[in-house]
């Protein structure tokens, strides 16, 4: 026990894929639902106005779109692991089958981060527009109980936030099913609710707004890109379903690649539409949407709007939490975290102890810290999962047992396209500020801090050797 080398290579073998104690019953419209229910959320309401005002101006929409080749690229690439390996765990269990325990424990650490951390933001922005809703019918919440404390104020948690996480997470403990009728519904509702908003602002724009159309240059473009960025993050949590889904060889793909596009379009819809209405210059706000429609004097549907996107961002918070679990539950099933995190309820089908751990954490980190201090966090550590399963690709199709595995969806134009996945994700990493990098280094040397005094000595592979 314990005396492993550090890239000691997850075995793979075919018949695992049949014998998992998870129920299949995912579709490959059930996953897409699920990809856009975990995409389009937060990131749709709150980031567009900054990434017009701070970073590219009217351009903001191709902001939105070079975001979007960078997540399609790194989207390819997942898909094609999660065709070849359907196993839970997504980008994690793919690192280890290809570059060891050592940097598959990093890369899911950098993602339990990716998925903490977007759903305490998520539920923090939830949180602020389920306010706005309420407070249309003239309820006012005191501050003491739906803000978190920043230094100088009064005492205050954002309790609202973390109750949202903790009804999630009792729904998800009671088995999936339930739980994906309810994204299903509600990712019906978001999109109908961003066409309407289209639909209404469109009329409203004026040519004037679009110039200078990038008065940042393509340099703002990109470090938009790089904060427009967490719009798009979610799409990875389809892949964590892998052992629920029929047919994953099929459906995987479709899932992951059909979410993203749909996301995609939604986005420069809006980003586009947005900058049209008001000038960049006055978007720097944290609820664009809703501000553009008090602009043009739309109260009813500003209502509509506030509605749809509790609805939109209740489904990013399902989807993520639902992922989150999952990939802890695969990596403790690996012994580099404790056993209780893989206990399956018999009954549910779903690790309950581990849904409720979660829960609670990231209902804690909602209460207590302020937004603007995770969002880059979300994305530093996703892009780092995103440029290491790119480049895994490479890897994988000169494994050993490569030949072996199921043939599913294969990536287009390798080995350049995984390659260019690769370096476009580093590059939107180096756009990201000095102390979000500070604070993800911390976050790897606990990671590795943890490793080395538990995950190392309890690893199943380990006890192999
Ligand atoms: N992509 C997710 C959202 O925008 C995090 O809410």
């Amino acid at each position: 026990m314990g005396n492993h080398s550090l890239f000691t290579k997850k075995q793979i073998n075919p018949e695992q894929f049949k014998n998992s104690p998870l129920e299949r019953h995912l579709t490959a419209f059930g996953l897409t639902a699920m990809g856009v229910g975990a995409v389009v959320g937060a990131g749709i309401f709150i980031t567009p106005g900054i990434v017009a005002a701070k970073y590219a101006g009217p351009g903001a929409m191709l902001s939105y779109l070079l975001a979007a080749v960078v997540c399609s690229l790194a989207a390819l690439c997942y898909s094609e692991f999660a065709s070849t390996i359907p196993l839970a765990g997504s980008a994690y269990t793919y690192a280890y089958t290809v570059f060891g325990e050592l940097i598959a424990w990093l890369l899911g650490w950098a993602l339990i981060s990716e998925y903490l951390f977007a759903v305490a933001s998520v539920a923090v922005s939830w949180s602020a527009y389920f306010q706005n809703l309420i407070a249309g019918f003239g309820i006012h919440l005191p501050k003491m109980i739906s803000t978190a404390w920043t230094p100088g104020q009064p005492v205050s948690i954002n309790l609202v936030a973390g109750l949202i996480i903790l009804i999630i997470g009792f729904l998800l403990s009671n088995g999936l099913q339930e739980s994906t009728r309810i994204n299903t519904i509600m990712v019906g509702v978001k999109i109908i609710v961003i066409a309407i908003f289209i639909g209404v602002a469109v009329f409203y724009i004026k040519p004037a707004n679009y110039r200078p159309f990038l008065p940042y240059g393509g340099a703002g473009v990109l470090s938009g890109a790089a904060f427009a960025f967490y719009a798009y993050i979610g799409f990875d949590a389809v892949s964590t379903a892998s052992e629920e889904v029929i047919n994953p060889q099929r459906n995987m793909p479709i899932g992951i690649i059909a979410s993203l596009g749909i996301a995609s379009l939604l986005y420069a819809a809006v980003a586009a539409v947005l900058v049209g209405v008001v000038h960049y210059t006055k978007l720097n706000v944290g609820d664009p949407v809703a501000f553009a429609l008090q602009f043009m004097h739309q109260n009813w549907i500003a209502g509509v709007v506030a509605l749809g996107a509790v609805a939109g961002m209740t489904t990013v918070l399902l989807v993520m939490s639902y992922g989150g679990s999952r990939l802890i539950f695969a990596i403790s099933r690996d012994g580099l975290l404790p056993a209780i995190f893989a206990k399956v309820s018999p009954k549910t089908h779903v690790p309950v102890a581990n849904t409720w751990i979660f829960a609670v954490i990231t209902s804690v980190i909602a209460m207590v810290v302020p937004l603007d201090k995770i969002t880059e966090l979300v994305n530093i550590g996703t892009l780092f999962a995103f440029a290491t399963v790119s480049l895994g690709i490479v890897f994988l199709r000169k494994m050993p047992f490569y030949s072996e595995l199921p043939t599913g969806f294969k990536v287009p134009l390798y080995p350049v396209l995984p390659i260019v996945s690769c370096l476009m994700c580093v590059l939107l990493m180096t756009q990201l500020q000095a102390v979000t990098w500070m604070v993800f280094a911390v976050w790897i040397v606990i990671g590795l801090i943890i490793y080395f005094t538990y995950g190392y000595r309890h690893s199943q592979q380990g006890q192999k050797h």
